[in-house]
């Protein structure tokens, strides 16, 4: 299969109302993007990805109307954020309506509902007409790409479209917040932060696994956003070929250096530096870890996440 290669968000539409794939930026990472009530066309997004069929996906809606046909009900906390936030690099589970393909959530009775505010990925949506389910655009597995460059890296001849825009401002994958019950629950940290959520809803509390986390959000339980090196947080290798990101300016030799001036610098570059690192053969990347509050909080979750393997 040939990837277009597009700046246009009409043509990028054209390909979803074929029953397509097409890969967007939107302010957290790049997302690979089909129609949500064509399930051929969802099913090709595991199949592209090598995604495992148990990892639900994320619907994203162009206007807040198109949430009344993705959830049977939006819950008084759901509102509470949706009010506050949309659009936003958050996610938001609800109960699902009959309409949305089975396949698009994995089989649960919940779906992630995000309105993305990043100028482009508005345009496209809204042209699509339709909610667009989209899982991160890497291969199942890597780090979360966040540039058009990345995705074409893992997905090149794998899907029908790239829609090209500027790397993503974020580089970390959207907060997701589960309001099915009477409080919010955090499943996954990311831009829109704990502190923030509370501001809104007090109630909010963070998901802790019992052990089972497939019941609450399949996805946290998969290897994640790991580069091919070795990732360190603590006990630094002190032999082999090097590579250190982190707020301060590393003590000793190593390859490749990227000293950030703050968390959200940090957060922005992270994938796109392991991927580097990938591409000129380090074995080990040395993080520096932050403080997990703000966007900490979501940098902490990723460097531990790619860490455990
Ligand atoms: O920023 C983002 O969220 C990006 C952009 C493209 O929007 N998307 C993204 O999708 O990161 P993905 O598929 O890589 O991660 C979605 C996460 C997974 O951990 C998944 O398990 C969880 O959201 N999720 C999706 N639907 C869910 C649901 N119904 N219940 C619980 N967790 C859900
Ligand atoms: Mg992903």
């Amino acid at each position: 299969m040939d990837t277009t290669l597009t700046r246009s968000t009409s043509v990028a539409a054209d390909v979803i109302r074929r029953g397509g794939l097409v890969a967007f930026p939107t302010e957290t990472v790049y997302g690979l993007g089909a129609d949500v009530f064509n399930a051929d066309a969802v099913a090709r997004i595991f199949e592209a990805k090598m995604r495992p069929a148990d990892n639900p996906l994320i619907a994203h809606v162009g206007d807040l109307d198109q949430i009344g046909r993705l959830a049977e009900t939006i819950t008084p906390s759901a509102q509470k954020l949706i009010d506050a936030f949309f659009p936003a690099p958050l996610t938001i589970v609800l109960p699902k309506s009959d309409e949305v393909p089975p396949i698009a959530t994995a089989g649960l009775e919940t779906i992630g509902v995000r309105m993305p505010r990043h100028e482009l990925a508005r345009e496209f949506l809204k042209a699509c007409g339709t909610p667009i389910v989209a899982p991160s655009a890497n291969l199942s597995g890597r780090p979360s790409p966040t540039t058009w460059q990345a995705v074409e890296e893992d997905l090149n001849g794998r899907i029908d479209c790239i829609l090209q825009g500027a790397a993503t401002e974020i580089g970390l994958e959207s907060t997701v917040v589960d309001c099915t019950g009477d409080h919010p629950v955090l499943l996954r940290a990311g831009a829109i932060s704990l502190e923030e959520l509370r501001e809104i809803v007090p109630e909010t509390s963070v998901y802790v696994s019992a052990g089972d986390e497939a019941v609450r959000s399949p996805g946290l339980k998969h290897r994640h956003y790991s580069p091919r090196a070795k990732v360190y947080l603590k006990d630094f290798p002190t032999s082999g070929r090097r590579a250190y990101i982190g707020l301060h300016e590393p003590e000793g030799n190593f390859a490749v250096v990227k000293v950030c001036r703050d968390a959200a610098e940090y957060a922005h570059e992270l994938f796109a530096f392991f991927r580097e690192c990938d591409r000129v053969g380090i074995e080990a990347i040395c993080c520096e870890t932050v403080e997990e509050s703000g966007i900490g909080r979501a940098l902490m979750d990723r460097l531990r996440r790619a860490s455990e393997k």
